[in-house]
């Protein structure tokens, strides 16, 4: 696990999106996995920035999202379809039948939770998978728990998820309980991970993913398991971490 440490949240998200432009023009047909959340939104605008001025294009990439909200229309504004949209799809050259989020609307999940996972790998498997984390350690929306999900599957979100999410909706009361998430095993599966954090409130997850024991009550420490992770995050996150133990950029 590499970690790059940026000064500040401009900088973080300016490294994040060389890093998947990078990927992008090394593999102009690059499948991306990518996350919603406040933290990937500079990376986002930066990556527009490097479609509009710097011709790179999105046109051969495919897409996947990890995560979507059960039961919230995807017209909502707070859905990650309308989150997608508005920050990275409607603004870059990408096509619309390449671009994968999990549909939180469906009637059968267990079907469908298998068909994005057999999409997934019909598209020859993840090349590079975005990563924001929880304050409570989830990656995607696999919360603490007992086990690591091998595969994408309905998922309830935490007390702490849900307080931490309502800050988007007019009150607790409306954030949805459930998910769809891409599992544990879906992003151990990509073949390259970055995962981003910015700010003091991530900063005891960061510990622990990066010096802690691996187990499913921190889901992110896994990622000490993949042989291609560099962790970008602010210098607020790393706060906790020893010197030694990251590269400051
Ligand atoms: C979002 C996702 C979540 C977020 C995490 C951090 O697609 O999978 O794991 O990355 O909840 O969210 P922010 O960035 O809002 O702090």
């Amino acid at each position: 696990m590499k970690v790059y440490v940026c000064k500040n949240y401009e900088k973080m998200s300016a490294f994040a999106a060389n890093y998947l432009a990078a990927q992008v023009i090394i593999k102009p047909n690059s499948v991306l996995g990518l996350a919603t959340g406040s933290t990937p939104i500079g990376m986002y605008k930066e990556l527009v920035a490097k479609y509009q001025n710097e011709g790179i294009s999105f046109k051969n990439v495919t897409t996947f999202n990890l995560d979507e909200y059960i039961d919230l229309p995807k017209e909502n504004e707070n859905s990650y379809y309308t989150f997608m949209h508005e920050n990275l799809f409607d603004k870059v050259d990408i096509k619309e039948e390449n671009i994968n989020i999990p549909d939180g609307s469906v009637e059968n999940f267990e079907v469908y939770s298998k068909e994005f996972e057999n999409k997934i790998q019909k598209c020859g498997g993840i090349d590079l998978q975005v990563l924001g984390i929880g304050n409570n350690a989830h990656i995607g929306f696999n919360e603490p728990g007992d086990t690591f999900s091998n595969s994408t599957s309905v998922v309830e979100l935490t007390e702490s998820t849900i307080l931490a999410n309502s800050r988007f909706f007019e009150s607790e009361d409306e954030v949805p309980k459930k998910a769809i998430s891409m599992g544990i095993g879906s992003i151990m599966r990509a073949k390259k991970i970055i995962l981003l954090a910015s700010g003091k409130g991530k900063a005891e997850a960061i510990h622990k993913t990066v010096n802690g024991e691996v187990k499913p009550g921190v889901p992110a420490s896994i990622l000490q398991f993949h042989r291609d992770v560099v962790l970008v995050i602010d210098e607020d996150a790393a706060s906790l971490l020893e010197e030694s133990s990251y590269e400051r950029v």
